[in-house]
């Protein structure tokens, strides 16, 4: 690609990204006022600090993880923040029974359900792809069929209260990185999937939004603990991270994009230079501090 080239590529990404930002609908908090939300993986991370902006817009908050003592501390706050109500249940995504109990649990709580946030990963592992295949079942079952599961047994409340389904992905759910094979693979079927049931919620006139959260690399713990040895580029904040995304939910967005120049950009190359996007990720990578395979 010549400078020229790549100039353009970055003028035409800043004129879009800019198109975009200011054509935004407009978003208030009251949106969120009296709201029935699930949110999966809430006890860190990004789902915890979509949690506690949930509380401070007065929904009825149910989170769910596998650490209960975690969990008890978030509904804690949750409540002191002003939710509507807060309620939690523990277990583990890798037992489909489980994912189903956490939406009947729901119902029998709230009697409805207006969004269904799904963000847990199982643990992730960062390095080469070393063969075990076991890892990818293991974290298909995690992040992609658990989503699926909780998504058919929610779907007959959210087409009762004209609902929203928010789907935490990542950039490396639509363009491959390098270290993260497993993830990677769960988090493209996640838009596999999730893109057929909007087309055909739509054909259908259910009133139920699908939103696609494609995320950078934020600074949640985990992320910082595995990957900042690796990657160059700083992390953005999760906090904002969390509300971008309810945002994207309430406002019936089909993608969110955040940090938006970290996401949006890549996406734009990536079909008219797709080489020139893998050279520039694969420089965005420290290899020296990955472990080579054995
Ligand atoms: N942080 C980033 O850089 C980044 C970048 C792109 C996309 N994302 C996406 O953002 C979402 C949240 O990531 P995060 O960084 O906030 O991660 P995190 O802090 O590690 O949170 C993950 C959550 O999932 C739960 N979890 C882990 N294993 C589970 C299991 N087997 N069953 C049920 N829950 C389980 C964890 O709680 P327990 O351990 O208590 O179960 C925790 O609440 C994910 O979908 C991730 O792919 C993050
Ligand atoms: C998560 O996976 C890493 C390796 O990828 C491993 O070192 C760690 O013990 C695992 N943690 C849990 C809780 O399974
Ligand atoms: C869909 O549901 C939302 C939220 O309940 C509502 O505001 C909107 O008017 C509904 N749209 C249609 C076409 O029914």
């Amino acid at each position: 690609m010549s400078a020229l080239q790549k100039l353009a590529v970055f003028v035409v990404g800043f004129a879009v990204a800019f198109y975009f930002y200011s054509t935004s609908d407009k978003f208030e908090p009251e949106m969120l006022n009296g709201k029935r939300v699930i949110v999966t993986g809430a006890s860190s991370g990004i789902g915890e600090q979509m949690a506690y902006h949930l509380a401070q817009m007065k929904s009825h908050v149910f989170i769910t993880a596998r650490r209960e003592e975690r969990l008890k501390q978030v509904v804690a706050k949750c409540l002191e923040l002003g939710a509507a109500s807060a309620h939690y249940v523990a277990g583990s995504m890798d037992d489909m029974a489980f994912a189903e109990h956490v939406v009947a649990e729901a119902w029998k709580t709230f009697g409805g359900l207006d969004m269904l946030i799904l963000n847990h990963i199982g643990n992730t592992s960062f390095g080469y792809f070393d063969g075990n295949v076991d890892h990818i079942r293991k974290l298909m079952e995690i992040n992609f069929l658990s989503y699926a599961t909780m998504t058919v047994a929610a779907l007959p409340m959210l087409k009762e209260s004209g609902g929203n389904i928010v789907v935490v992905s990542s950039l490396a759910g639509k363009v491959p990185t390098p270290f993260t094979a497993a993830y990677s693979a769960t988090k493209f079927a996640l838009d596999g999937f999730f893109g057929t049931l909007r087309h055909e919620l739509i054909l259908q006139n259910f009133n139920v939004s699908v939103t696609l959260c494609v995320i950078s690399f934020i600074d949640t713990d985990t992320a910082v603990r595995v990957v900042s040895k690796v990657i160059r580029q700083p992390p953005a904040p999760k906090q904002e991270c969390a509300l971008e995304i309810i945002k994207g939910g309430i406002l019936r967005k089909r993608e969110v994009y955040y940090a938006y120049e970290a996401t949006k950009i890549p996406l734009l190359i990536r079909d008219w230079a797709p080489e020139y996007l893998d050279s520039l990720i694969r420089m965005n990578y420290n290899i020296e501090n990955i472990k080579n395979p054995e």
